[in-house]
């Protein structure tokens, strides 16, 4: 697969860039059951797929209809290997708001996979932790199928890739920035224990996927995937990386893509 783009002194170049095929569907619901409906084909396709799924309020559909077709017998995941695209830090797996705790109450306690990574919220040296979770996501690569959201506002941020994160960024430490804390503290029940830092995979780890699907919800998003899809390629924007590589879809609402002529 080639990506596309040069770095010069520093700064990300936009050498040529690719156009992502762009899906706006009537309704949220109409989003979800779209993703849903092409990661199954994607399993039955491939039934050993490695995946890199996401969590927050935008992809709790889509899971939905994923354990309701599983259940129904249409699809099977036993053999489906799952890398989680990120996780806080500080975090007890066990506690509700951390996305361990989110995967297993959306996917991985409803229905059978093969292996289910995600980045240890509890381990004491993240660093370390990285080159861990980095290890193992390299030893799978290349993705076949990575699942995004996109960050809400002008943040524009996949996982916890937020602005100033360059093309060449793997599975790190991030602290946590002020705008994500805001926005994601409303997601713990207890705002005041949303954790300090995020372990992510980084933007080089993301592009290696063989195909890439972003879903965004919802007017929140609008500015962000505009920004994406048409402003100019680089770390100010990291979602517009995503316009380096050959295969990406956005799937969009109608609310989402506001803001697209
Ligand atoms: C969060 C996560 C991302 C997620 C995005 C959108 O901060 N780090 O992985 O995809 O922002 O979240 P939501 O779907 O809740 O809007």
């Amino acid at each position: 697969m080639e990506l596309r783009g040069i770095q010069q002194a520093g700064v990300e170049i936009l050498a040529n860039h690719y156009k992502p095929e762009v899906i706006i569907c009537k309704t949220p619901s109409e989003v979800d059951a779209y993703v849903a409906n092409r990661l199954a084909q994607q399993i039955q396709t491939r039934p050993d797929s490695v995946l890199t799924l996401p969590t927050g309020n935008t992809p709790t559909g889509m899971y939905e209809h994923l354990v309701t077709l599983v259940k129904s017998g249409q699809l099977d995941l036993s053999r489906v290997t799952i890398f989680n695209l990120d996780e806080y830090h500080p975090i007890d797996p066990s506690h509700k708001g951390s996305y361990a705790a989110y995967m297993r109450r959306h996917l991985i306690d409803q229905v059978p996979t093969s292996a289910w990574y995600i980045p240890n919220g509890q381990a004491e040296d993240p660093q370390g932790e990285a080159a861990r979770f980095k290890a193992l996501l390299d030893a799978h690569q290349p993705v076949d199928l990575a699942i995004l959201g996109i960050g809400p506002g002008d943040t524009c941020h996949i996982g916890f890739n937020e602005k100033g994160s360059s093309i060449d960024t793997t599975v790190r430490y991030m602290p946590l920035d002020p705008q994500t804390k805001a926005t994601n503290s409303q997601l713990f029940e207890d705002p005041s224990e949303i954790p300090e830092g995020t372990l992510t995979q980084g933007i080089a780890d993301i592009l290696q996927a063989k195909e890439i699907i972003v879903i965004a919800k919802g007017s929140s998003k609008a500015w962000g995937v505009n920004r994406a899809l048409k402003g100019p390629v680089g770390a100010e924007a990291p979602a517009s990386f995503l316009r380096l590589h050959p295969h990406v879809t956005f799937v969009l609402d109608e609310e989402a893509a506001g803001y697209l002529q």
